[in-house]
């Protein structure tokens, strides 16, 4: 295996897959209040493209794949995407984002087509509140998604709480005090300003590890599958972790692995960049393995070195549902 790098020497093993612009919920920062125009179902790369470009992307180096949406649970038969992806050499670690609203159901096959690990996406612990916010009552169904996922074995199930001032930040000692009566894995995510959450405020991570000093001190601790953005702490003595995702406060792009595939076969260098390489019309052209890993290449040699958001770069041609966070 040959490795693959950027022209700023970063290694780039990690592919997350949107299988699905669609989404059961519809989360005030994601969707715009208007909601998204769909993709019509032609324009969403089917099972076997995605498979082509997994490939592809695995033989240059890639060894982490995570699916996201939307919601990749409301995509028909996910769990046949997973077992194909599963079978692909050089691939091994496969894991899932989603709102947890689905996973009862799916939990156990997704495990034996070998799913790994799951992130929930949870940002409120109050019924009334996740229903406002998300614009769905299914607060239940998620906590019973996350059990789901613990007895089927999907481990660790981290939870991914994005703080928003005014909104959920009263929240933080609760997720925290999970982590040490629970056993939970919470990552506190500064809010991006996405087009339209724009009048959505983050709180830093400074002001979140100041209101947790009331818990304990955080010891720094690694996390079991560590490759992302986020800085790993627990309380002394338990099991659970939180852990701190700064996009804004602190600059974490020096070290980012990944790129980006949208249900629509655009390979995107960078979340917050509207720069994309297109795979489709390739794929549909009949593509050659080859052919496929010169577009990826592209698409590599393009990574930005970082992103703009404090001085006021946002990306402004998709929403983060159609991107996959
Ligand atoms: N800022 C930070 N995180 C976000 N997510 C969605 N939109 C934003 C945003 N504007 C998170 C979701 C999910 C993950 C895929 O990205 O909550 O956990
Ligand atoms: Fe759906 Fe996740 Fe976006 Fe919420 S954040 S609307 S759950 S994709």
């Amino acid at each position: 295996m040959t490795g693959l790098s950027d022209s700023f020497q970063r290694p780039i093993n990690y592919l997350r897959i949107s299988v699905t612009d669609r989404c059961n919920l519809r989360c005030i920062y994601c969707m715009p209040p208007g909601g998204i125009k769909h993709l019509p179902r032609s324009e969403v790369l089917r099972y076997e493209e995605i498979q082509a470009v997994a490939q592809a992307a695995a033989s240059l180096g890639i060894n982490k794949l995570r699916l996201t949406g939307g919601e990749p649970l409301v995509r028909v038969e996910l769990t046949r995407l997973v077992q194909m992806l599963s079978r692909i050499d050089g691939i091994d670690d496969i894991a899932l984002t989603t709102n947890g609203v689905l996973l009862r159901q799916c939990a156990a096959s997704l495990r034996e087509a070998g799913l790994r690990r799951v992130n929930v996406s949870l940002d409120t612990l109050k019924r009334e509140r996740y229903r406002r916010y998300t614009r769905r009552d299914r607060l239940v169904y998620v906590l019973d998604g996350m059990a789901a996922a613990k007895e089927a074995g999907l481990e660790p199930v981290k939870v991914n709480v994005v703080v928003m001032r005014g909104i959920n930040d009263d929240e933080v000692l609760d997720f925290a005090r999970l982590t040490i009566d629970e056993g939970w894995h919470v990552r506190f995510i500064e809010l991006m300003p996405f087009a339209n959450g724009a009048s959505l405020q983050f709180v830093p991570t400074k002001g979140i590890e100041e209101r947790l000093r009331s818990l304990g001190t955080l010891e720094p601790c690694l996390s079991s599958q560590g490759s992302g953005p986020a800085k790993y702490f627990r309380f002394p003595g338990v099991k659970g972790t939180v852990g701190f995702i700064s996009p804004l406060s602190e600059h974490f792009c020096f070290n980012c692995n990944r790129l980006r595939l949208t249900a629509d076969g655009k390979l995107r260098p960078c979340l917050l960049s509207d720069y994309e390489v297109d795979l489709k019309t390739t794929l549909r052209r009949g593509a050659s393995p080859e052919e496929l890993k010169a577009l990826i290449q592209q698409a590599v040699a393009a990574k930005p070195e970082r992103h703009h958001l404090m001085e006021g770069v946002f990306p402004m041609g998709r929403a983060m549902c159609q991107v996959g966070g």
